[in-house]
């Protein structure tokens, strides 16, 4: 029988370019992969650690699958990812819910052990690298407009609250070479927009080049692709990379800067290198050298003994950069960091209450911003169809907004289109067509 093998992803965007990985590791040893769960003998779950719940979602899923096993006893049911580091005794040994657990830095000999599995036995793949990239796998991708490429694993900053460090060890980072490459074959494929990913991708270093450098190189390629990227750590981010932005337009003017907190004190028993004044620094150092830059962030709310004046600190570094958008969350304590010592001492009820203040700031700041847009021009890469109804497009800013705009059925997905901006929620644009400044087919004359 043919193998025939399907994979869910959760978390970040990091998982999601780690399956097309695996895809493609698995691609290239002849194994059949497939989106119908029920044709399938291998189940894998790609999984993350990051928050308590995000763990108990996959809990709740590997529950259900055990039914798949109970009607076909031969189904292999396999744990990658982060939990495959993080909990791999209790999935294996005490629940015994998986055949397979392999982490984030063997995928490589993924297809050896789903082989043991089949055979019988249980495939375990567990060690971290200081080394391996997959710098030479190229990842299986469907045709589409945006991919991710990651450029570097791991990360060497071990803020206290973060298992990161723990389920993907040291950064590494891929040659310079390999990366721009990919993002000539998929230029080449008619893709139009590239994220870079990295957990700190400041921190990028292929021994001659830094991440300005990846930037300014993946931006040559082809100025018809924009190119994304993220996370940034405030503590690395470079004035070079700064000006590189500016530079180039196809480089996104959208920087993901997690602040986490508001407060000195908070920062620094997370282990964030910073302080509030450093990040607001760079945040108007950002502003006066890229023009029209913009931020979103990721907040913790209810870190281990934040008081009100904490969380009164955070609202007000909200109001001062105005996000235009935020990843907000609860502090959950995780095993083995640093902060899993300290008391978890901010009552549920208060870190709802907080989160839920932070979530409603953000909204009306986001509100707030969208209608300043309102009577602007905006340049937008299309997407497709809006989600509701075919009689609308959606596109995309460089800064990451979703506009919508009537179909005139001759715009199409891949153009590219100004719009004039003449409605906006919190969340989303309202535009009219004003030209079409790219179309998708017909590349520019240079570019051929
Ligand atoms: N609890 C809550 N949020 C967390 N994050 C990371 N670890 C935790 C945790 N233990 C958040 C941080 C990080 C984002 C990816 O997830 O804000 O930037
Ligand atoms: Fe986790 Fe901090 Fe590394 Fe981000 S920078 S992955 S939050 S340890």
């Amino acid at each position: 029988m043919k193998n025939n093998i399907y994979i869910e992803t959760y978390g970040c965007q990091m998982n999601v370019a780690d399956t097309e990985l695996v895809m493609g590791i698995l691609n290239n040893k002849g194994y059949d992969i497939t989106k119908d769960i029920k044709s399938a003998n291998v189940i894998l779950l790609n999984t993350c650690s990051i928050r308590e719940n995000a763990e108990q979602r996959i809990y709740g899923r590997l529950g259900n699958l055990k039914k798949i096993k109970e009607h076909k006893s031969d189904t292999v049911i396999g744990i990658l990812g982060c939990m495959a580091e993080r909990v791999r005794k209790d999935l294996i040994e005490e629940k015994k819910m998986v055949d397979l657990v392999v982490g984030p830095d063997e995928y490589r000999r993924l297809p050896e052990f789903i082989d043991t599995a089949l055979a019988g036995d249980k495939g375990i793949g567990v060690k971290l690298s200081r080394t391996e990239t997959y710098d030479d796998i190229i990842p299986f991708r469907e045709d589409g407009l945006s991919a991710w490429i990651s450029v570097m694993r791991g990360c060497d900053k071990f803020c206290t609250f973060c298992v990161v460090p723990f389920t993907r060890g040291r950064e590494r980072s891929r040659s310079l070479d390999s990366i721009v490459n990919e993002v000539k074959i998929l230029s080449q494929r008619g893709f139009r927009e590239v994220s870079l990913l990295g957990q700190n991708v400041n921190s990028y270093c292929d021994d001659k080049y830094d991440f300005a450098d990846l930037l300014e190189s993946s931006a040559l390629v082809d100025p018809s692709v924009r190119i994304r990227f993220t996370t940034s750590h405030p503590q690395d981010l470079s004035d070079k990379l700064l000006y590189t932005i500016a530079e180039h337009k196809n480089l996104c003017s959208y920087i993901h800067l997690p602040v986490q907190s508001g407060s000195n004190r908070i920062l620094e028993l997370m282990n964030r290198t910073y302080t509030i004044e450093h990040y607001l620094n760079l945040i108007e150092k950002a502003r006066k050298i890229i023009d029209s830059v913009t931020f979103s962030t990721d907040i913790i709310a209810g870190f281990p003994s934040e008081t009100f004046e904490d969380h009164l600190m955070t609202l007000d570094v909200m109001q001062q950069v105005k996000y235009d958008g935020a990843y907000m969350f609860k502090y959950s304590a995780r095993e083995g960091t640093k902060a899993y010592k300290m008391e978890d001492d901010v009552s549920e009820e208060t870190k709802t209450k907080r989160l839920n203040e932070i979530i409603d700031l953000q909204q009306s700041i986001s509100y707030n911003l969208n209608q300043q847009l309102i009577g602007k021009s905006e340049e937008v890469l299309v997407e497709g169809f809006s989600k509701k109804s075919d009689e609308f497009m959606a596109g995309r800013t460089d800064n990451n907004k979703v506009v919508i705009f009537p179909n005139d059925g001759i715009v199409k997905k891949g153009d590219y289109v100004k719009l004039n901006i003449d409605r906006a929620t919190s969340a989303t644009l309202f535009g009219k067509q004003a030209e079409i400044v790219l179309p998708y087919d017909i590349k520019t004359p240079e570019l051929v």
